[in-house]
């Protein structure tokens, strides 16, 4: 953990903190390094706990907290808590606990499908905990309370695991998501969010699926360069922003294998990032 420790002369030098259940978070954390070169980030994969999308809300607060509580202490100048399930269960939670310390979160990207679609429907693949939190009931009816779409779900059980093996292309994965995707297109959506960090590594999957079932072209919204973005402003509002310009350190830790998350690294990102064991 000391080795981690990055000589934080002052909080805008300090790295900011990006976790996931898994690899799903570098979905994100791409954006952010593109969006934010210079800033030192740490990337944590809870994987020896993983996947969290079936898992009780106690459970998946009780773990983010807990990376939360990592974070602070290296210290870290903010989180992203990279992850649409862990957002959803334990947001409020980690900024009880840290009031003030800036937390930016990924959720289901509804509003900007709802201003996407064109003929009201759009589908939502997501896992079980997200699409059953209470964050995710309210978004989706405030939104339906306009009369103007309707939120076709499904809970994608399996399809992140199947990510995290690194089958990106396999028919095992294409078979889930012809499950859990063409009834809700077969039924008109033409936008489809993508409510899961990992699921935008399936989106040539996604996308077959989608022609081979949809009636109209398909939009398909993924949140994670708007999460670097929001980061970059509540970064800037905080006066947290690194002002080097040389390239920021990435650093990354697992809770599980830490050869599986170097492989996703260079699959997914075509990075070579040396990873720790985080007990
Ligand atoms: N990547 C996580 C999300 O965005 C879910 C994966 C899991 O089930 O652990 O919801």
């Amino acid at each position: 953990m000391s080795a981690l420790a990055l000589a934080a002369h002052n909080n805008a030098d300090a790295p900011v903190g990006i976790v996931d259940s898994g690899a799903g978070g570098l979905s994100v954390l791409r954006h952010v390094r593109a969006i934010l070169p210079s800033e030192h980030l740490v990337y944590i994969a809870d994987s020896g706990f993983a996947p969290y999308g079936e898992k009780p809300d106690a459970e998946v607060i009780a773990r983010t907290l807990a990376l939360a509580d990592f974070l602070k202490a290296l210290p870290a100048k903010a989180m992203v808590i990279a992850c649409n399930t862990a957002t959803a269960a334990a947001i409020s939670a980690v900024r009880h606990r840290y009031p003030g310390w800036p937390v930016v979160g990924v959720e289901p990207g509804l509003k900007p499908a709802a201003a996407n679609t064109t003929n009201g429907l759009v589908a939502v693949l997501a896992t079980a905990g997200t699409l059953g939190s209470t964050r995710f009931a309210e978004s989706k009816r405030n939104l339906e309370a306009t009369g103007k779409v309707r939120f076709l779900v499904a809970a994608c059980t399996g399809l992140a695991d199947q990510i995290e093996k690194g089958e990106l292309r396999s028919r095992a994965t294409s078979a889930l998501l012809e499950r859990y995707l063409a009834p809700l297109l077969r039924e008109g959506a033409d936008t489809v969010v993508l409510g899961c960090t990992h699921y935008p590594f399936v989106l040539p999957l996604v996308q077959s699926v989608s022609r081979a079932h949809a009636r109209l072209p398909i939009g398909v919204i993924d949140t994670g360069e708007a999460v670097g973005r929001q980061l970059a402003r509540v970064l800037e509002q905080h006066g947290l922003v690194q002002s080097s310009a040389t390239p920021g350190v990435l650093r990354s830790l697992s809770t599980g294998s830490v050869t599986a998350l170097a492989t996703a690294f260079s699959r997914l990102l075509r990075l070579e990032v040396p990873v720790s064991h985080l007990d």
